[in-house]
């Protein structure tokens, strides 16, 4: 079952968002949710979805952002998959399916004709899923830094 974010979700999302970016801030991943769940017109989040499993216990999440534009994308300002996440035991159970299915209700109810996404090159598992949901491949980005 797939449901928008609550309140009582806030240290569940944050710990499942921390198992997603392992190598972020933890205390930062936790503020962001809790910035959502108190402000979310002044959260950089627009959106966040939580799957349950068959007990009602939260095993995955999908947040989105309405980017002003997204690279590939024909219209603009256009929502993109920020995070989306099942918890291992719960993967191939088409949870992740569902959360996109309802951000593209989410986005289309708001009159957007386009979803945007994007995952790591070597995340090959991910680009599969995306591409079983219905997602294009648009283009692949190297980025740098260099400190000054
Ligand atoms: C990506 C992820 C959210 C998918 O969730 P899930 O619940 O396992 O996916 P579903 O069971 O709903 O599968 C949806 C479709 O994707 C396909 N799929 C899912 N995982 C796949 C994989 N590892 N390899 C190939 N296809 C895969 C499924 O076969 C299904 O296609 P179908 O409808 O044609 O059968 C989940 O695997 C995950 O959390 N991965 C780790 C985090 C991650 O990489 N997130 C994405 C980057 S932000």
């Amino acid at each position: 079952m797939i449901r928008p974010l609550e309140t009582r979700d806030v240290e569940v999302w944050a710990a499942m968002r921390a198992r997603l970016w392992p190598h972020a801030d933890a205390e930062d991943l936790l503020r962001e949710a809790y910035a959502f769940i108190e402000d979310e017109a002044a959260s950089f989040l627009d959106a966040a979805f939580i799957a349950e499993d068959d007990t009602a216990r939260p095993v995955g999440f999908l947040e989105l952002s309405v980017r002003d534009f997204a690279d590939g994308c024909d219209s603009a300002p256009v929502p993109h998959v920020e995070g989306w996440y099942i918890e291992p035991p719960a993967r191939g159970l088409a949870l992740g399916a569902d959360l996109m299915h309802a951000a593209e209700t989410w986005s289309v109810e708001r009159g957007f004709s386009e979803l945007a996404s994007d995952t790591e090159v070597e995340n090959v598992a991910s680009q599969n899923a995306h591409a079983a949901c219905g997602f294009e491949e648009t283009e692949r980005l190297v980025k740098f830094r260099k400190s000054l």
